[in-house]
C-alpha cells in the first residue's frame, strides 16, 4: 500500500474499543456529564494526533494574515489527500463492476471538494498589499508543486509526466507519483467499465498508452448518450455518469477559484513557482475532467 493510500488501520494503545453496554455504563455512572479523568494521552488525541497538526504550522513571517495562507494551504492539502483516497475506492469498485457501490465514494469526493471550495473563503481577505508582505519569503514555492494535487490530477486522468520532474530529488514521492502514471486513472476504469456493459468501444482506446492524457472519443461520447437515454430505474451507469460530473464539476470550481484568488491578491504577475502565472493558470485550466461526459450533452 502505497503512502499517498489509505493507510493500514492501527490500533493506537491509548484508544480502548467499547462496547454499547459499556458506554450506556459510563454515561449513566457520568450522571449525564462527559468523562474528565482518563489514565492517559485523552483518546481523542490518541485518534486525531491534534496536538501533532497543531504543531505544522511554521509561518515564515511574523505578518498575522500569513497563518492563514498556510494554514488554509495545508487544509487544502488534506482534502486533496481525501478526495484520492475516495476516488482510489471508486477505481476498486469500478474494477470489481460494483457500479452501485462506488456511488458513495464519489458521493463523499465531491462533498470534500465541496469543504476543499469552500475554505477560500479564508483568504478571501487578502489584497495584493496583504500578500505582497511575506509573498518574498515564500521563495520559489508555489502550489504548483504539491504532489498530492499531482495525485489528484492523475486520478481524474489530467495526465502531464512532465509535471512530476519537480520531484526528482524526492525519491520516494516520485516514485509514487511514477507509479500513479503507471495505472489507469478513473476515467480509464470507466471506460473501461462502459466496454465490459456492452458498449462499442475500439481495443486502441482499452489498450492505450496511460501515462498520457486521454484525448476525448466519439465512441464514449456516443456510449454516454446511450445511457443517458436510458430512463430505466435500474440503469446505475446514468447515476454513475452523474456522480462523477458532479466531482468534475467541483473540482473544476476548485480551478476556477484558485484563478480568481490569484488574480485577487496578485493580478497577473509572474508566479513564485516560475510561470507567468495567470496566463499559465488559464490554459492549464482548460484541460477538461471527463471531456466526453460534458461533451455528449449536446448529443441527447
Ligand atoms: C491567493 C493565494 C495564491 C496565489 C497568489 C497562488 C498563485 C499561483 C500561481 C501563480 C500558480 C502558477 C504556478 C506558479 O507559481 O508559477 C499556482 C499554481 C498552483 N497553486 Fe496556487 N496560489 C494561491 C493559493 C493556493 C492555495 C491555497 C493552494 C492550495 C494548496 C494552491 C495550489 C496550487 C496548485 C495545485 C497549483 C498548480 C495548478 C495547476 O497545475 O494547474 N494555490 N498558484
Amino acid at each position: 500500500m502505497d503512502q499517498t493510500d489509505l493507510r493500514a488501520p492501527t490500533r493506537t494503545a491509548a484508544v480502548r474499543p467499547v462496547t454499547p453496554q459499556q458506554r450506556t455504563a459510563r454515561a449513566a455512572r457520568n450522571g449525564g456529564e462527559p468523562t474528565l479523568e482518563f489514565a492517559d494521552r485523552v483518546p481523542y488525541d490518541a485518534y486525531v494526533h491534534a496536538s501533532t497538526l497543531h504543531t505544522l504550522q511554521q509561518p515564515l513571517s511574523t505578518d498575522p494574515g500569513e497563518m492563514s495562507f498556510l494554514m488554509v494551504s495545508q487544509i487544502m492539502e488534506l482534502y486533496f489527500g481525501l478526495t484520492c483516497h475516495e476516488l482510489r475506492q471508486a477505481q476498486r469498485d469500478l474494477r470489481a463492476d460494483r457500479v452501485w457501490e462506488a456511488l458513495a465514494p464519489l458521493r463523499r469526493a465531491a462533498l470534500h471538494l465541496e469543504g476543499l471550495n469552500a475554505a477560500w473563503r479564508g483568504l478571501r481577505w487578502m489584497t495584493p498589499a496583504d500578500f505582497n508582505r511575506f509573498r518574498n519569503l515564500l521563495g520559489e514555492g508555489s502550489g504548483f508543486q504539491s504532489a498530492m494535487y499531482r495525485h489528484l490530477e492523475f486520478l481524474l486522468g489530467l495526465r502531464d509526466p512532465a509535471l512530476i520532474r519537480p520531484f526528482r530529488r524526492q525519491e520516494e514521492v516520485y516514485d509514487e507519483l511514477r507509479a500513479a502514471l503507471d495505472v489507469p486513472s478513473l476515467w480509464d476504469d470507466v471506460i473501461a467499465l462502459l466496454a465490459r456493459h456492452g458498449h462499442d468501444l475500439p481495443a486502441d482506446l482499452l489498450e492505450r498508452d496511460v501515462t498520457v492524457e486521454h484525448l476525448p472519443h466519439p465512441s464514449v461520447e456516443a456510449a454516454w448518450v446511450e445511457i443517458y437515454d436510458d430512463g430505466g430505474p435500474q440503469n446505475h451507469l446514468r447515476l454513475l455518469g452523474e456522480a462523477l460530473t458532479e466531482v468534475a464539476e467541483q473540482f473544476g470550481d476548485w480551478r476556477w477559484n484558485h484563478v480568481k484568488a490569484v488574480q485577487r491578491t496578485m493580478g497577473a504577475k509572474v508566479g513564485s513557482g516560475g510561470s507567468a502565472g495567470l496566463a499559465w493558470l488559464q490554459r492549464s485550466m482548460a484541460r477538461v475532467v471527463f471531456p466526453e461526459l460534458w461533451s455528449a450533452r449536446t448529443a441527447m
